[in-house]
């Protein structure tokens, strides 16, 4: 009987692992839930004909004139030339059983099945978002082969776990114009995003027409702000992609810029001016007041008609209270009602917008500040602080996403992001009922550092792994498949208009005033963003809303590839299984770096901008330098002596300290090179660069990254 049992279960174990093993080999973020492999595949060429049978609405119409437009670009042929027929002979027949809503709603049906053969696919779903997300699996198969292009033949049936996967973009800080949205939208698009997070509100900035009141943008947006009619155009594009459009007014705090044109809306005297520095500030609206509840209830119902999605986010984060303590009015009518606390007062007005936010027809969304019993079970928290409120929303019988982990301005790799589980900690604890009340989570874009410019590289390509994490069964978590799969995406993600690629070298350019950035590129490569709020920390001055957005740090990627190879490579090294051609690569790169800083220097002293990397540059030759000689000593297999250890040692933590705030990220691994050398223990196999133990000792950091005294510093 055991024999039976430990076979059976043999068979459960291998033939999981071969469809885990079946999916990793397809191209494809998010990874589907399940897929079955043919044999061969279906060549994509001037033939290629798609034909709709069953409902047609005119969302569907238009998706699969998107997809002609996207497949025409992937395979350099003018979409014209791929016909829309009636036949059931077309290469790609669509049918969806049913339409979708006029308003997209949360829980819609996104699930789809695509069965492709040599002969050609069919895409079924219930719905026209379901035929959206198949059509961008089927975009992302789409492979250069010995025939021309083509789509392995393969059947795949797929539905989201999460029902709600989102990025929120901070317009507030820094103003993002309509294109740059596009094309993100064109990019949440690809890898099954669904709702877009607007926060449009912001002590920096308002950034959108009121016609009620035309001072809000008027005066607190210095005129950089979307029309009426470009959120319009905005919501009718997201549309077409299967995104919703949840937008954010965060009060009663974050409201600075709403009180340059409307100071009584204000607890303080004022005067106000727009917001230029980054942090917590005091200002914030007067819940004492009637007519802010006035106010709110008609620029509500104005916002209410403009936003045709059910959810509506009232924000509710970082409210200092100092206002509310100098207002002698405030603190009389706290008394009054036997309030005890600021807590209380903001409970107070919390229940009072959300009376206004439901009498328009909308559901009340906030971060988990606004957590509290006394509101109705329809809201939805958004958890920032820490994933424990999110589980405690699910208890409580609250609906919630998960932000906290998500955040891409910490500049934290892939893996820490891919890492972050919505039901994991204490949420995984939950029973089956209230773990459904968790809706998914959100990339939060905010916008302390960004600018048109560099936006798209502060999203992707690391938002396809947390979007892969909210889409995909959660046994999907392989992180070498993640990285694989994230780099094709990372293209197919330029293929599409993005900049995250394209942005970097003409930034480098501009900062070294040449073209020949070859140096610079050698530096920029392995270096990184410091992470969490450690920006404001070790910076000279500080930064605000007016500084320019131009300095090295400003254009290196949130997560260097380079370091992240060198990593696994020297891993492989110090645990004597190296791969062939792992050490001369290995040493190839020590060379480089070593060389490097003979060819920077020069530059580096003819740009004011690159004048701050003279250190880095400085420390990551010295580095190449160690590495190659703890290599000698590994290579002679002579221990390194004891004096020569403790000296580069001592090296490595000078080059592991932020400069010019940035981070080299190839220091620890020349530290384990160095002690391999010595033979200390130590050195044995340990996480790559990327991983968040290495990170956090890099960082310096203490007990995690959510120190939440330096979140409320910070933002
Ligand atoms: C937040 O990051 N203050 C929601």
């Amino acid at each position: 009987m055991r024999t039976i049992l430990a076979a059976v279960m043999l068979c459960v174990l291998f033939t999981s692992v071969v469809k885990v093993q079946a999916r990793q080999s397809l191209n494809l973020m998010p990874l589907p839930a399940k897929v079955q492999m043919g044999s061969g595949h279906l060549v994509i060429g001037p033939t290629f004909s798609v034909s709709i049978a069953g409902q047609h609405e005119a969302r569907l119409d238009r998706a699969v004139e998107i997809f002609l437009g996207q497949l025409g670009l992937q395979i350099g042929m003018p979409p014209i030339d791929m016909q829309v027929v009636d036949s059931a002979n077309a290469t790609l027949v669509i049918q969806a059983a049913g339409g979708t809503k006029s308003v997209q709603e949360l829980g819609e049906d996104e699930s789809y099945r695509l069965e492709i053969s040599n002969a050609g696919a069919r895409l079924n779903a219930p719905t026209t978002l379901g035929v959206m997300r198949g059509l961008q699996t089927f975009l992302q198969l789409v492979q250069t082969t010995s025939e021309g292009f083509a789509v392995p033949a393969v059947a795949i049936e797929d539905s989201p776990r999460f029902p709600s996967r989102g990025l929120m973009i901070d317009v507030g800080r820094h103003f993002i114009p309509l294109d740059v949205l596009k094309r993100n939208l064109d990019g949440m698009a690809a890898v099954k995003l669904n709702v877009f997070h607007w926060h449009l509100s912001e002590n920096q900035g308002f950034r959108i027409e009121s016609k009620k009141f035309p001072k809000l943008q008027g005066m607190g947006s210095d005129g950089l702000y979307y029309t009426q009619d470009e959120v319009r155009a905005v919501i009718a594009y997201a549309r077409e992609r299967g995104i919703r459009v949840v937008p954010e007014f965060d009060m009663p705090g974050h409201t600075t810029a709403w009180f340059v044109g409307y100071p009584e809306l204000a607890s303080g005297p004022g005067s106000y001016q727009i917001e230029r520095r980054w942090g917590v500030f005091d200002p914030a609206m007067d819940p004492t007041r009637e007519e802010t509840y006035k106010f709110l209830d008609a620029f509500i119902s104005e916002m209410a008609g403009l936003f045709p999605d059910q959810s509506f986010h009232i924000g509710g984060d970082e409210v200092n209270g100092k206002e509310w303590d100098a207002n002698p009015k405030i603190q009389a009518f706290m008394h009054a009602q036997g309030m005890k606390g600021n807590n209380d007062l903001q409970a107070y007005f919390n229940q009072r917008v959300q009376k206004i936010v439901s009498k328009h027809g909308k559901t009340m969304l906030g971060w988990d500040e606004i957590l509290r019993p006394d509101l109705p079970k329809t809201i939805v928290i958004q958890s920032w602080r820490g994933p424990d409120s999110l589980a405690q929303a699910a208890k409580q019988g609250y609906r919630g996403l998960l932000s906290s982990g998500y955040y891409v301005d910490l500049m934290w790799s892939a893996e820490r992001h891919y890492a972050t589980e919505p039901l994991s900690g204490a949420a995984a604890s939950l029973t089956p009922e209230e773990q459904k009340r968790i809706l998914g989570g959100e990339a939060c874009m905010w916008g302390e550092y960004v600018s048109p410019e560099n936006i798209d590289s502060r999203i992707w390509p690391r938002t396809a792994a947390i979007a892969e994490r909210l889409w995909s069964p959660q046994d999907v978590r392989d992180v070498n498949s993640m990285y694989q799969r994230l780099a094709l995406v990372s293209t197919w993600l330029d293929g599409l208009g993005l900049t995250h690629n394209s942005s970097y070298a003409p930034m480098l350019r501009r900062i070294a005033g040449k073209d020949d950035i070859a140096a610079l590129k050698v530096l920029a490569d392995v270096v990184e963003p410091v992470k969490d709020y450690t920006r404001e920390e070790t910076a000279p001055s500080p930064a605000t809303s007016e500084s320019p957005l131009n300095r090295v740090v400003d254009a290196v990627r949130p997560e260097s590839s380079t370091a992240r190879k060198f990593a696994d490579a020297v891993n492989e090294l110090v645990a004597g299984h190296a791969k062939p051609g792992s050490e001369s690569r290995v040493k190839d790169l020590l060379n480089r770096w070593r060389d490097n800083q003979v060819e920077l220097q020069p530059q580096v002293e003819k740009s004011l901008l690159l004048k701050e990397v003279a250190p880095l540059s400085q420390n990551l030759s010295a580095l190449g330098a160690a590495g190659l000689a703890a290599l000698d000593y590994l290579d002679r297999g002579e221990p390194a002596p004891a004096a020569w250890v403790t000296a580069q040692l001592a090296l490595v933590e000078q080059a592991k300290k932020p400069q010019a705030q940035m981070l080299i990220m190839v220091a620890p691994s020349v530290e384990k090179l160095i002690r391999a050398s010595a033979g200390q223990a130590s050195a044995g196999p340990a996480a790559p660069s990327s991983s968040p133990e290495n990170r956090s000792t890099l960082m310096g950091q203490r007990g995690g990254p959510w120190n939440l005294r330096k979140l409320i510093f910070r933002r």
